[in-house]
């Protein structure tokens, strides 16, 4: 079938850090900690962007968002107490949402979703409240739909997310000890029921041990096909 637009680009910049290029042209940043150990040498290829989305406060997932805003002037979208803190280090725009709310902006819809983690901000030492921890959807211009777990437990209203937004690709984590594990985000996928899942948040820490192919195995037999796993840097269009 010949498709009108190409579709999203995506690329894994390590951890929970994202790139996607949009079928209308548009970047997004997700979770940019783009200093992880399992970035690409040439992350500095994916800093620009129109939008950064931010999943919730903590370092892993704020990252270098405050200088890749700056320098990109992204839109930055996130809670709203992570806004009163960005701008106030300055970012130039800067979306405070919360869920169920979505933000419509070059024919994207950026829904944010729940989440079941904790969200708080370390500015040099002090601990700041970070509002609760979220997910993100996004609805492109061709129809495609993403799904960013950010970080959480798997929860049952995860099935209200695969009802209302239908995502196309779940961005899940899947490493455990501070989220999922692949046994968990196997139940997610079963609730979600997306067409291409991908890991994210495993492999940065030997802590983080869920793989990928652990997934696989605990995954129900029609969803082990729709595992892609992505390597840091190499970008892939869906
Ligand atoms: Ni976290
Ligand atoms: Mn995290």
């Amino acid at each position: 079938m010949k498709k009108k637009m190409s579709g999203p680009v995506l690329t894994w910049l390590g951890h929970a850090a994202f790139h996607v290029r949009t079928p209308g042209g548009k970047t997004i940043l997700i979770d940019p900690w783009i200093s992880n150990p399992r970035a690409p040498q040439m992350v500095s290829t994916f800093t620009q962007a129109n939008f950064i989305v931010v999943t919730h406060g903590h370092g892993d997932h704020l990252g270098e968002t405050v200088s890749l805003a700056r320098s990109s002037k992204a839109t930055v979208l996130a809670m709203y107490e992570i806004i009163t803190y960005l701008t106030k280090k300055g970012i130039p725009t800067g979306v405070g949402m919360n869920k169920g709310g979505s933000y419509v902006a070059d024919g994207i819809r950026f829904t944010m979703v729940d989440a079941k983690h904790s969200s708080s901000i370390d500015d040099n030492g002090v601990t700041i409240p970070g509002g609760e921890a979220a997910g993100f959807v996004m609805e492109l211009e061709d129809g495609s739909v993403l799904y960013h777990a950010g970080d959480t437990s798997v929860f049952s209203d995860m099935v209200l997310i695969g009802k209302i937004y239908k995502p196309t690709i779940a961005m899940l984590p899947i490493g455990g000890l501070y989220s999922m594990d692949p046994r968990e985000a196997a139940v997610a996928c079963s609730l979600l029921k997306p067409k291409v899942i991908v890991g994210m948040h495993y492999g940065t820490y030997p802590a983080l041990a869920g793989t990928p192919a652990a997934l696989r195995k605990a995954l129900a037999p029609e969803y082990r096909k729709r595992v892609v796993e992505l390597m840091p840097g190499i970008s892939r269009e869906f």
